[in-house]
């Protein structure tokens, strides 16, 4: 009998969806919810996005499409990177449309590891990068990230890291779940680590859109010089255009045994994108793109709703997000002591039966033990009111006002 456990079985269910039902629940005895767990954009897809879509079943383009994606699409995401993300010589064909950026994951790991190739990670990260490394065999290498540092994933501290079956550098700028946005310095210190160690770089860039000002994205690729065909770059449409439904991503990739070996995965896990999607998805790059601006003021008055909310209360440590629509609160011992909570699982608790979302940052990694990631890309008056409760919650028991 095999002892090692089923890969699926090393997989955690996720705490978010977890809390998700739990806030069913609380919806279902006739409460109020405020979805500060789910990073799902309010806003619908732009008007001219639909309208293709509905263009495209009318025109009968329901057939089976290439697999990675059509023509058309492929052209004008390899436009977009080498006009917007400012990636050199990025062909058609190196596009690769994906179910998603987590898709785009799910493929780039699968592609990329042997079994137990190692993959350097920020500690905490969105759960499902590291999930997916585990699904195809690999082995998460985590790098604690800290509050000192601006949640900058430190260069010195990715090199000492890597060792013999280290295969990639996985970075994600802006980051989830903490709302660091990385410099172009340190940007250019870990291509310096991958070019120096034959790494491959993995780059998450599905929140390139959502930077507050003076922060600025920078496509890692962009960077790279030499060392850009070892780059894979990951993007979404979901946070982007507010297509999160819709299902649409992309993979940047220039080695073509890669790319012989996605053209496999993808034909074995979907077969090409939903078609209308990527009509959809086409409309979104080529039409006009003022929703972009339009969120990111939307999403700054939410974001600073938040900010207000926590700050001041004692035993809370707040990180001002530079990029995504994530809040990073961390707890200081006082804070569970006067809550008299154990854990972030209880005061979670607490807050679901509140009707607040949340997620407990070890959701994240084990970095995350005393924190908590408030998401704000519900409706603004959502916002407002949840902020409310949560202060009311986390200030129980305090001198520091409720209002
Ligand atoms: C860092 C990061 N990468 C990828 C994704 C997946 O996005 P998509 O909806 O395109 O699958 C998410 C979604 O939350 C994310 O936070």
């Amino acid at each position: 009998m095999n002892a090692a456990p089923h890969v699926i079985d090393t997989l955690s269910l996720g705490k978010i969806v977890q809390i998700r039902e739990r806030l069913f629940e609380v919806a279902a005895q006739g409460r109020k919810v405020y979805r500060l767990e789910s990073g799902d954009p309010s806003f619908t897809p732009p008007a001219h996005v639909i309208d293709a879509i509905v263009a495209a079943a009318r025109a009968g383009k329901t057939h089976y499409i290439p697999n990675a994606g059509i023509p058309e699409l492929r052209a004008a995401l390899a436009h977009k990177a080498v006009h917007e993300n400012g990636i050199a010589d990025v062909r058609p064909q190196d596009v690769f449309v994906t179910h998603g950026a987590m898709h785009a994951l799910f493929c780039a790991f699968h592609a990329l590891l042997d079994v137990d190739d190692e993959v350097i990670v920020p500690d905490p990260m969105w759960t499902e990068v590291v999930e997916n490394v585990r699904l195809a065999r690999g082995k998460p290498v985590p790098v604690p990230l800290d509050h000192e540092h601006d949640f900058e994933y430190a260069p010195q501290a990715v090199a000492a890291r890597v060792g013999p079956r280290t295969r990639a550098i996985f970075i994600n700028t802006p980051h989830n779940p903490t709302g660091a946005v990385l410099s172009r310095e340190t940007l250019l210190a870990l291509i310096d680590i991958a070019r120096r160690n034959d790494l491959w770089i993995v780059s998450d860039e599905a929140y390139e859109h959502v930077v507050y000002a003076p922060y600025q994205h920078h496509s890692v690729a962009s960077l790279a010089g030499d060392w850009a065909h070892r780059v894979i770059t990951v993007q979404s449409f979901s946070k982007s255009h507010a297509m999160a439904g819709l299902r649409v991503g992309a993979l940047l990739v220039r080695d073509a045994l890669l790319e012989q070996r996605l053209q496999k995965v993808l034909r074995c896990t979907i077969n090409g994108v939903n078609s209308l999607a990527q009509w959809g998805a086409l409309a979104a790059l080529q039409g006009d793109r003022s929703h972009h601006a339009i969120m990111l003021a939307e999403y700054q008055k939410r974001r600073d709703v938040l900010l207000a909310a926590l700050q001041g209360i004692d035993g809370v440590r707040v990180f001002t997000p530079r990029g995504t629509f994530f809040l990073w609160a961390e707890f200081a011992p006082e804070l569970f002591a006067r809550l008299g909570a154990r854990d972030t699982d209880e005061i979670s608790e607490r807050l679901c039966a509140e009707g607040v979302g949340n997620t407990p940052g070890d959701a994240f990694g084990a970095a995350g033990v005393h924190a908590m990631r408030f998401a704000y890309s519900c409706e603004t008056a959502m916002v407002e009111q949840g902020a409310e409760i949560l202060r009311r919650v986390l200030t129980q028991g305090s001198t520091a006002r409720t209002g």
